[in-house]
C-alpha cells in the first residue's frame, strides 16, 4: 500500500530535468540546521573530541607524522581520491592505510566508534570548504563506474538515485525532505541511529529502501558511488559532522 503511494507521488515528478544541486543544508529543517552548526548542541560532538584525542595518542601518533589536526584542513574536501598504488581510498580507507602501514597496528574497522572518531574530526577541518575531488587522470574509470550506479534503476521500486535526489529534492518522503543526496555532511550523527555513522551506512540504507542490493561497506561500488557523489557536490561546502533525524 505505502509502495504505491510512494511510487504514485515519485512518478509525477520524473523527468523534471537537471535541477540546481543545492547544499544539503538547505534542506534541513531551521532547527537542525542550527543545531548542526552548534558544538553544544551537536551529540556528533562527542566522537569530534574523541577523534583529537585519538589523533594524538600513543608513540607512534598521527600527531607525531602530520603535527597539529590543523594542518589537516582541506583534505576532506579532496577525498575520494587514488592513491599512489591506484586503489581509489576516502577518508576512512586512508585513515585505515595509516593505522595499518604507518602505525603498525590493526585496523580501526569500517563504522568503529574510533574510525567515525578520527573521520569526523578531521573533516571537520574542512568545514564549510569547496568540494574539489580530483575526477581525471586514474580517478576518471571510478567516477563512470560511480555515474553509472547513480543513473542504474535499481531493486524491486526500479529506482535509480537521481529519481529521488535530482527529480523529487524538496518533497517529502517519509517525513524526511529529500536532499541532492550529496555525501558533503558524513560522517554524520543521525537521531534515528542514536549515533554517528558513516556515508556508506546511510547508502545502504537508501539501496535498502529501493530493496536493491546492498553493497559493504567500504565496499568498491559504494566508494566509487561516493566519488561521483562528490563529484555532484563540487564547489558546495563540507558540512561535515552533519545531524540528521
Ligand atoms: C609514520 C608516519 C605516519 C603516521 C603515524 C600517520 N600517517 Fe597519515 N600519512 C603519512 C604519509 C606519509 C601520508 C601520505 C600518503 C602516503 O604516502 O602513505 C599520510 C597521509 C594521510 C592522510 C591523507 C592526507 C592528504 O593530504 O591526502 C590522512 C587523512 C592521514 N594520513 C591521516 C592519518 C591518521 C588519522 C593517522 C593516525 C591514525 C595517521 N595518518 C598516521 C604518514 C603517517
Ligand atoms: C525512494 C527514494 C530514494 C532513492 C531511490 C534513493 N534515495 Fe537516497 N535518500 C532518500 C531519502 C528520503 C533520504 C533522507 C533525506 C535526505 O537526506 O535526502 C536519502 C538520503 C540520502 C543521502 C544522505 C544525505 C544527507 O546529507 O544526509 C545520500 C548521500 C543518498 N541518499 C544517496 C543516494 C544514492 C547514491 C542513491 C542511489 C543508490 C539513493 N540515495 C537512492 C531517498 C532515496
Amino acid at each position: 500500500m505505502r509502495r504505491a503511494v510512494l511510487l504514485a507521488g515519485l512518478c509525477a515528478a520524473t523527468l523534471a530535468g537537471a535541477a540546481e544541486i543545492r547544499p544539503t543544508r538547505d534542506y534541513l529543517s531551521p532547527e537542525l540546521r542550527a543545531q548542526q552548526q552548534d558544538p553544544s548542541r551537536h551529540p556528533g560532538w562527542l566522537w569530534v573530541d574523541e577523534g583529537e584525542a585519538l589523533w594524538r595518542r600513543g608513540e607512534t601518533s598521527c600527531q607525531s607524522c602530520h603535527g597539529d589536526i590543523a594542518r589537516m584542513a582541506g583534505v576532506a574536501a579532496r577525498y575520494p581520491a587514488v592513491a599512489s598504488d591506484g586503489a581509489l581510498l576516502n577518508l576512512e580507507g586512508r585513515i585505515e592505510r595509516c593505522r595499518t602501514q604507518h602505525q603498525g597496528q590493526p585496523a580501526f574497522g569500517y563504522e568503529s566508534d574510533e574510525l567515525l572518531a578520527l573521520t569526523a574530526a578531521i573533516a571537520l577541518r574542512s568545514r564549510g570548504m569547496p568540494m574539489s575531488v580530483a575526477v581525471d587522470g586514474p580517478a576518471a574509470p571510478f567516477l563512470e563506474a560511480g555515474r553509472r550506479l547513480y543513473e542504474t534503476r535499481q531493486g524491486q521500486l526500479n529506482l535509480a538515485c537521481g529519481q529521488c535526489h535530482d527529480d523529487n529534492a524538496g518533497r517529502r518522503l517519509r517525513g524526511d525532505v529529500i536532499s541532492n543526496g550529496l555525501g558533503t555532511g558524513y560522517p554524520a550523527y543521525r537521531l534515528e541511529w542514536n549515533g554517528m555513522g558513516s556515508l556508506h551506512r546511510r547508502l545502504r540504507a537508501c539501496s535498502l529502501g529501493v530493496r536493491a542490493t546492498q553493497f559493504d561497506l567500504g565496499s568498491p561500488e559504494y566508494l566509487a558511488l561516493e566519488l561521483f557523489l562528490a563529484d555532484r557536490a563540487r564547489g558546495l561546502p563540507v558540512e561535515a559532522p552533519g545531524l540528521r533525524r
